[in-house]
């Protein structure tokens, strides 16, 4: 009997991901999203990749009620959560709105977890958790802090899954700190679908390649790296996905916590990233420099080895693979009936 897992945040960009991994591994799947940052087809969409019905709740992570009906309605044996806000710039305009989400959502589902009996949660974190630091790759050990109210949250969310894993042997936790996720499933039927103007550098790059945006503006080319833009550490959201699974295995295999990167260990520009996306999308993508953005670091990106020692985690697709597959994505998109 397949167990079955809530996954919160189910039909977002990462969630949507993971579902399918999840699906490819053999767990039964119920998904619990508000589809506030997600669009209402993607249930259909992951039906048509993995061939079975979807299960769905459409739910907000602070209803404690709904969320206690969910877990009322099915043998729940373990969540991946991702609901929660997760702009970094908009946390800055609307601190108290992340707190509420990211932190009181976290609280709202741990104790239907507890009256449920749940004990085992994966746990979306993010290498915004790390401080400052020159100190690269990055590895698990390094300072904490936080420089936006979204940092913030991700940083109290690993402080209360460890108050809460120190008060009962039962709870056991997977936390990943991803680095920078980007790229599409394979299959050009889900993917990252920003609303309005993306922050992050693919979703941007790919609105250029559509033509609904002119140009890439870069922030910033006098950075001490190779090229004197910004670098960091992509890694394709179906390697991300599967870090999920082998992370929620480990939870059932081993009942022991961990807390891990998930990023590739290799740091690509800003120039990298645009010329490679030009030789995914056949065309020369219009640039221009512009001036630092406020909070950028030169360089960022993480030590994978804790992740491949305690998981078993290492990345299959590169650079290029996000590109092509973010490109074609992009392109189906445009054809999909809009909302
Ligand atoms: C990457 C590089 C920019 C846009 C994010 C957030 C958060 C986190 C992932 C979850 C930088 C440059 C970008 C543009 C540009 N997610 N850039 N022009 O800054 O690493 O932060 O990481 O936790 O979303 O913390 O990602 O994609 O915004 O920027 O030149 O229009 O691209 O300066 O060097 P970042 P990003």
């Amino acid at each position: 009997m397949a167990q079955t897992i809530l996954l919160t945040g189910g039909a977002g960009y990462i969630g949507s991901h993971t579902y399918v991994a999840l699906k490819r591994a053999g767990y039964d799947v119920v998904i619990l999203d508000n589809f506030s940052n997600a669009r209402k087809d993607v249930p259909e969409r992951l039906e048509l990749i993995t061939g079975d019905p979807v299960k769905w709740h459409r739910c907000n992570i602070l209803d404690a009620d709904a969320v206690a009906q969910v877990f009322a309605s099915h043998a729940i044996s373990a969540v991946v959560h991702f609901a929660a806000k997760k702009a970094v710039g908009e946390s800055v305009r609307l601190p108290l709105d992340y707190i509420e989400a990211n932190c009181s959502g976290l609280v709202v589902l741990l104790k239907a977890m507890q009256a449920a009996g749940v004990w085992r949660l994966v746990f979306s974190s993010s290498a915004t958790v790390y401080a400052e630091t020159e100190a690269l790759p990055i590895a698990e050990d390094a300072p904490l802090s936080f420089t936006s109210p979204y940092a913030y949250t991700k940083l109290m969310g690993e402080q209360i899954l460890a108050q809460v894993a120190a008060s009962d042997p039962r709870w056991t936790f997977g936390v990943l700190r991803y680095f920078n996720p980007a790229g599409a499933h394979a299959s050009g039927l889900i993917g990252e679908d920003p609303r309005d103007i993306p922050n992050n550098l693919m979703p941007y790059i790919a609105k250029v390649a559509v033509g609904d945006l002119p140009a890439l503006t870069i922030f910033g080319n006098d950075y001490p790296t190779p090229d004197g833009t910004g670098v960091r550490d992509y890694v394709h959201v179906e390697d991300l996905a599967r870090g999920h699974v082998l992370s929620l295995n480990a939870l059932f295999a081993e009942g022991i916590g961990h807390t891990v990167n998930l990023g590739t260990g290799v740091g690509y520009s800003v120039l990298d990233m645009l010329n490679a996306y030009s030789r995914a999308c056949g065309r020369d993508l219009p640039r221009a420099f512009g001036p630092r953005r406020s909070g950028d670091l030169a360089a960022y990106y993480g030590d994978p080895r804790l992740a491949e020692s305690r998981l078993g985690f290492r990345v299959e697709l590169g650079l290029d693979d996000m590109c092509a597959s973010s490109w074609k994505w992009i392109s189906r998109r445009r054809n999909m009936a809009e909302e």
